[in-house]
């Protein structure tokens, strides 16, 4: 017998719970069990079949018959929890078919509503000095120069981009759109923006880091879509790099948009941790639109997820919270060079390197 790996331990509300995160399925152990079960894993060979205890351990998968795990995971224990954790949906009750979906989502949305009293959670918008954003049209290119115009720039030129430039990119990164009348969704819920989002939620959310944008002050300011203002929360004297993992190649880009997500609104949705994959999806597609848009403008763009996160949202006061910051879209006049200046003076110094 050899104890089973898809199992961790955790301990909660003063008890011992073994957790199989492949299978989703807990169970709560007794102090002997828990002792006799922490035996088992130092020593296997232990096990012993007429011991009552071994013998549930063994009816619950806890220890196995096998001699080792078969699954093909090349990062560390963390990733692989959070993967099988939230892989594959609970079934049981799939619905057979259209109207059987119609009525079990309905359901699920009464349940929702009743339980927390009909609100989602919101997050309030800082009573500080709005700076509204022109209503700039956006420009007119075809998608094909859009595709075409998207590359990753780290070369970028030290110089001011427009307001109406971060206008257009603000809005149509997470801007609302005008809201569509219909009367089977309630207004909360049929507010859209220019790229979907899990469960209609509008979990993400967005701040900007401005660098050099027309006469706005350096630092860090909270975009509100339902008026399309920016709201300055912390003027800064520090470069993009510092935030991102010391990539200071980004420090001449004129503004940064960092996405966040608030997860507190996709639990209020969906109890089950895989939502969490949806708000990381969500924010790539808010990403994608971010970059299209930004070559739209005649600008370049970079993104990265490698952030300092306690740090960006400590200065953005949002530490501690339910909102969390993902990634990060900079943006500035430049080059097409995806190769930052000092990485390609130290390539040129020798002729065989590359990248
Ligand atoms: C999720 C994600 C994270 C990324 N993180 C970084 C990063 O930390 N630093 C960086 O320089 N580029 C980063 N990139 C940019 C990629 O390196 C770049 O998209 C890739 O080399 C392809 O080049 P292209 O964007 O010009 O098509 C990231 C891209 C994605 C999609």
């Amino acid at each position: 017998m050899n104890i089973n790996t898809d199992f961790i331990l955790l301990s909660k509300d003063n008890a011992i719970i073994a957790w199989n995160y492949v299978e989703h399925t807990q169970y709560q152990l007794s102090t002997s069990y828990s002792l006799r079960y922490v035996e088992l894993m130092c020593k296997p060979q232990m096990y012993d079949p007429h011991n009552p205890i071994d013998k549930d351990l063994a009816d619950y998968g806890l220890v196995k018959d096998f001699s080792s795990c078969t699954r093909d995971w090349g990062w560390d224990i963390l990733s692989e929890i959070f993967h099988y954790g939230t892989k594959d949906l609970d079934t049981s009750n799939c619905p057979a078919d259209e109207e059987a979906w119609a009525e079990a989502y309905i359901a699920h949305c009464e349940e929702i509503l009743v339980k927390t009293n009909q609100k989602p959670p919101t997050t309030s918008i800082l009573e500080l000095e709005k700076i509204p954003l022109p209503t700039s049209p956006m420009p007119i290119i075809t998608l094909e120069d859009a595709f075409l115009l998207r590359k990753t720039c780290r070369d970028f030129h030290a110089m001011p981009v427009n307001l109406q430039q971060l206008s257009v990119v603000l809005k149509a990164t997470l801007g609302f759109r005008q809201a569509e009348n219909n009367q089977n969704i309630p207004l909360e819920f049929s507010i859209r923006r220019y790229s979907p989002s899990g469960g209609g939620m509008n979990a993400t959310n967005g701040y900007v880091y401005i660098n050099s944008v027309g006469e706005l002050k350096r630092g860090f300011y909270k975009y509100d879509p339902n008026d399309h203002s920016i709201i300055l929360i912390k003027s800064t004297g520090r470069d993009l790099g510092s935030i991102t993992n010391g990539q200071h190649f980004s420090d001449t880009a004129a503004f940064a948009i960092l996405l966040t997500s608030r997860l507190n609104r996709l639990w209020w949705k969906y109890s089950h941790s895989r939502a969490y994959r949806m708000a990381l999806i969500e924010l790539g597609h808010h990403s994608q639109t971010a970059l299209l848009s930004i070559a739209a403008t005649g600008l370049k763009s970079w993104i990265t997820g490698a952030l300092e996160d306690t740090i960006i949202e400590t200065e953005l006061g949002i530490a501690g919270t339910h909102e969390q910051v993902f990634f990060c879209i900079a943006a500035g006049h430049g080059t097409d060079s995806p190769i930052s200046k000092a990485l390609l003076q130290r390539l040129n110094g020798n002729e065989n390197n590359s990248v």
